[in-house]
């Protein structure tokens, strides 16, 4: 294909916020430009330059916040000392205060960011036995990666709704009924139940605190720890709040810490809902099943930590991003913040809907998902074809980056297949979301004419969708 027909995509519908985005942002790249970088990156949108990307990058909410003003005068009191630094006694209020955990009856780890808190977890985990199961509501790809890279099998029980089209308030949810046979076949080889709030590889759905009761119910019957995934806690808690009817009346802070209060550990990534650019934790309960049949873990997990990341009291971060965390972490569960963060989430899905682009419904609280299957359902391309990741390399030509989860990143044979636009905290006008929506709409009003991505490299590797390169093979050629 020639630079002109893939500019072609983009002259149907004229974005509407283009004198928005292109005023502030536009002027530095030309589209050929960007085609030229984006054959170098191989059509894989983790190796495109970001400074390219002015149209709006959300390949992904992790890390990518804008730090608020309260974050950046803390940053300035980072204490950069190697042992027990200022930041740190901080940071353990903070996880009283927003959390509700003792942290004399917790032992906590502090990592350089979520998927280090997995490795850590599931390192001595996998030695405890063979033929392991680990199942959850829906794993995230780096949680699945360090659950099946130490012999153990992750399983996903999405829930029921998930597979059905229209509202569904917790889509999210466990599937209790597939948890309860497994564990009724195989109790022994569980060594754990994980949940993941919200649910990334589910569309984003939020998890009901019914649903958490009801696992927790579970795990109390079989003697099993309940571990939670609480990356996008705060935003769970807002959904739980307005979806939920017994916790309307609830402010988000008391939501928060029966949430926490549920689970006998968690793994968190602090660079989303901790609001900051680094960060990770694993906090283990001291009286949990896992620990109280196994304490030699918590002193493994310790030594693993020295090993790789540092003294316990920084853990792979700087001083300043302690502070940082400590702040976001008030931030982030005050309704002031959620109204904003998940409506702009909703105005952008409900534009979506506006222009006819098929999306996952109800809208989560960090992304839209875009319903690949649906989206190129009267075209020629099938699921082997890749129409998400021809899709996601369109866009690049717009300085628009999103994120192929589906068909590419998970396997053609995944129940799911979106391409997901997540929306970066603290960041972007709503205006700069209407402008890739735009974008999108005007691939979508020209899908019949969309290359298939065939991958020229990395089909077969592990993790292939961070290191894949393809080439857009045009029907018509
Ligand atoms: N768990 C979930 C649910 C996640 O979404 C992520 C990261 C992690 C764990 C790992 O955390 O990146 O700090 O190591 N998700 C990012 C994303 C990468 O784009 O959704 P990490």
């Amino acid at each position: 294909m020639n630079p002109i027909n893939l500019a072609n995509f983009f002259t149907k519908h004229q974005p509407r916020a283009y004198v928005n985005a292109s005023v502030r942002f536009h002027h530095e790249f030309t589209m050929e430009q960007r085609l030229a970088a984006a054959e170098r990156a191989g059509w894989n949108v983790f190796q495109f330059p970001s400074e390219m990307l002015k149209g709006g990058d959300l390949l992904s909410d992790s890390g990518t916040t804008t730090l608020t003003a309260e974050q950046m005068a803390a940053m300035m009191l980072g204490d950069e000392a190697y042992g027990s630094n200022y930041g740190y006694f901080k940071l353990l209020e903070a996880f009283e205060e927003v959390w509700g955990i003792k942290v004399e009856n917790c032992e906590i780890y502090l990592f350089h960011q979520g998927r280090a808190a997995e490795h850590a977890l599931f390192t001595p985990i996998g030695r405890l036995g063979s033929s392991l199961k680990i199942p959850s509501n829906g794993h995230f790809d780096t949680t699945r990666a360090n659950i099946e890279s130490n012999g153990i099998v992750a399983i996903d029980c999405f829930s029921e709704e998930l597979h059905k089209p229209g509202y569904a308030p917790f889509k999210g949810n466990m599937n209790i009924k597939k948890l309860e046979d497994l564990l009724a076949q195989d109790a022994d080889g569980v060594p754990l139940v994980y949940l993941t709030l919200t649910n990334n590889s589910g569309g984003g759905q939020p998890v009901s605190l019914a649903n958490m009761k009801a696992v927790r119910k579970l795990c109390d019957q079989y003697n099993k720890s309940l571990f939670f995934d609480t990356c996008r806690f705060a935003e769970n808690s807002y959904f739980i709040k307005t979806r939920e009817e017994e916790y309307k009346n609830k402010t988000i802070a008391e939501i928060t810490r029966e949430v926490f209060a549920l689970c006998d550990g968690f793994t968190i990534s602090l660079k989303k809902d901790g609001l900051a650019n680094m960060g990770g934790v694993l906090v283990l309960k001291k009286d949990s099943p896992l620990l109280r049949a196994h304490q030699e873990i918590a002193n493994d997990i310790r030594d693993h930590q020295i090993l790789i990341e540092g003294h316990p009291t920084y853990g792979g971060l700087t001083g300043r991003d302690i502070m940082t965390i400590g702040e976001g972490l008030r931030t982030v569960i005050t309704e002031a913040y959620l109204e904003s963060r998940v409506g702009q989430v909703r105005a952008f899905g409900d534009y979506f809907k506006e222009l006819g682009i098929p999306v996952l419904e109800p809208f989560g609280g960090h992304s839209i998902y875009i319903d690949t299957d649906r989206f190129f359902a009267d075209t020629k391309l099938k699921r082997e074809d890749y129409g998400g990741i021809s899709l996601t390399g369109l866009l690049l030509l717009k300085g628009v980056r999103l994120c192929e989860l589906g068909a590419f990143a998970f396997g053609e044979s995944h129940p799911y297949n979106f391409v997901r636009c997540a929306v970066p905290r603290n960041k972007y006008e709503i205006q700069d979301l209407y402008y890739v929506a735009d974008c999108v709409k005007g691939i979508y009003d020209q899908r019949d004419q969309m290359p298939k991505a065939v991958p020229v490299y990395g089909k077969d590797l592990t993790l292939r969708h961070f290191k894949a390169r393809f080439e857009f093979i045009d029907y018509t050629d």
